[in-house]
């Protein structure tokens, strides 16, 4: 089984209660729970970790070379559009990332236009509120089954 870990940056978990007119009022929780189970339906493993921490996220992504993780999913948050820590590890560890936005970004203040960990990801999920996990996930999942055939070649 494929393995998948779910990244969130910081005030993620403040999701819900988080400016609702922005973000929603589904939950963190809510989210991780959904991923979970279209995880299993796709027959897929997955790990959250959210952290506040910048230095904390740079450790977890370069902890996949060494715990089998196949892909990660990453909201990067506001380090997004800060973070060249965050960049080089997505870069090193050298796994398929999708980057994932609930706003439309670029639809909003120009500072968020800029996203320094985008280049290294396959591609960008944004605009769809807690959606854009779910369809992240998908993309994700497609990847992995690609390469997989690829390796079968
Ligand atoms: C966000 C967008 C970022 O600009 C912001 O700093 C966040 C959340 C989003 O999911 O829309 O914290 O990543």
């Amino acid at each position: 089984m494929k393995k998948v870990l779910l990244i969130n940056g910081p005030n993620l978990q403040l999701l819900g209660r988080r400016e609702p007119d922005i973000y929603g009022t589904v939950t963190l929780d809510d989210i991780v729970a959904a991923q979970h189970a279209l995880a299993a339906e796709l027959g897929l493993t997955l790990t959250a970790f959210q952290s506040n921490s910048e230095g904390e996220v740079v450790s977890r992504i370069g902890a996949t070379l060494s715990d089998g993780t196949d892909g990660i999913l990453i909201n990067p948050a506001a380090y997004t559009h800060t973070s060249v820590a965050i960049r080089d590890a997505l870069a090193a560890v050298r796994l398929p990332a999708v980057e994932i936005h609930l706003s439309n970004v670029n639809g909003r203040e120009e500072f968020r236009h800029r996203s320094l960990t985008a280049p290294v990801c396959c591609g960008v999920i944004a605009g769809f509120g807690a959606d854009s996990y779910r369809l992240a996930l998908l993309a994700l999942a497609e990847i992995l089954r690609r390469d997989t055939e690829q390796r079968k070649k």
